[in-house]
């Protein structure tokens, strides 16, 4: 795989997967566009110390329509093209229905919507219509295995993910005519930021026994996942959702 002259913009990349994702293309040749939100200096740093192309850090709150519009009109701006979009930026909020009122419940699903569906779709179709023009490109949009097997403690995030893998599939079939290539790939538990009080917690090794590797993931796991699926010579597989998640929920 070699990903030289190609421009990959990775959505949070500064830590947990999408600085995994970063490192992979980076270490593939590709120029990165690290998107940050609030972790500017180790994005900054990440990009100053990578191989490979020309990378460079980018902000933006990807709840909000106008920074994804900001974010791809920068990118356009400074590398004048966009091969690969990577939608990995996302939250996840557990909230017990119980311990919501009809506000906070309101509150939770409008963060979590806006940030794992809204942004992504806002970033998607931008890129699209860069991607369109060069008659080309991949999207890789991160889901989860939360999508399938359901959230009980995090409503908003399940729901979000589904929207996120009907979305991917749809556009797969919009996007073919014009050689784009759109999938998904869905983790079960990975150990970053993320999960880590979970993962360490009382309940941890249940989690990992989830599994038969009896672990979680690694970032650059979910990486080579991604990584893969951009690589030239995949564009019959658009429309896949690839799990990566040890075993630990099987669907056929
Ligand atoms: N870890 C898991 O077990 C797991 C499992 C399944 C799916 N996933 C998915 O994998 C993706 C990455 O997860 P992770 O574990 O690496 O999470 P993480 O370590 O918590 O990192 C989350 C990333 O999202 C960015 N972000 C959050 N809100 C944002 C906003 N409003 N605008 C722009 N960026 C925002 C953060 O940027 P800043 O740091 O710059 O603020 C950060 O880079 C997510 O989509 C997550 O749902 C994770």
């Amino acid at each position: 795989m070699d990903f030289s002259n190609q421009v990959i913009l990775v959505t949070g990349a500064a830590r947990g997967i999408g600085r995994a994702i970063a490192r992979s293309f980076a270490s593939l040749g590709g120029s990165v566009a690290m998107h940050y939100h609030t972790s500017r200096q180790q994005a900054e740093a990440l990009a100053q110390s990578l191989p490979g192309g020309k990378h460079a850090a980018f902000h933006a709150d990807i709840s909000k329509p106008e920074d994804c519009q900001k974010l791809i009109s920068e990118i356009e701006r400074h590398y004048g093209r966009l091969d690969v979009l990577v939608n990995n930026a996302g939250i996840y909020e557990l909230k017990a229905l119980k311990s919501l009122d009809y506000t906070g419940w309101q509150a939770a699903w409008k963060r979590t919507l806006d940030a794992n569906l809204t942004g992504p779709a806002n970033l998607c179709f931008l890129a699209a219509q860069v991607m369109m023009r060069q008659n080309g490109g991949h999207i890789i949009n991160i889901s989860s295995r939360g999508a399938f097997r359901g959230e009980p403690e995090a409503l908003a995030y399940g729901a979000a993910k589904a929207g996120l893998n009907q979305l991917s599939q749809s556009l797969a079939w919009a996007l073919a005519p014009y050689k784009i290539f759109v999938g998904v790939v869905a983790p079960g538990f990975v150990a970053t930021g993320m999960t880590a009080e979970l993962l360490d917690g009382p309940q941890g090794g249940a989690i990992r026994a989830q599994s038969p590797l009896n672990r979680a993931g690694t970032p650059e796991e979910v990486a080579q996942a991604v990584v893969r699926l951009s690589a030239p010579g995949m564009l019959y597989a658009t429309g896949c959702i690839l799990d990566v998640n040890g075993a630990s929920y099987l669907r056929s």
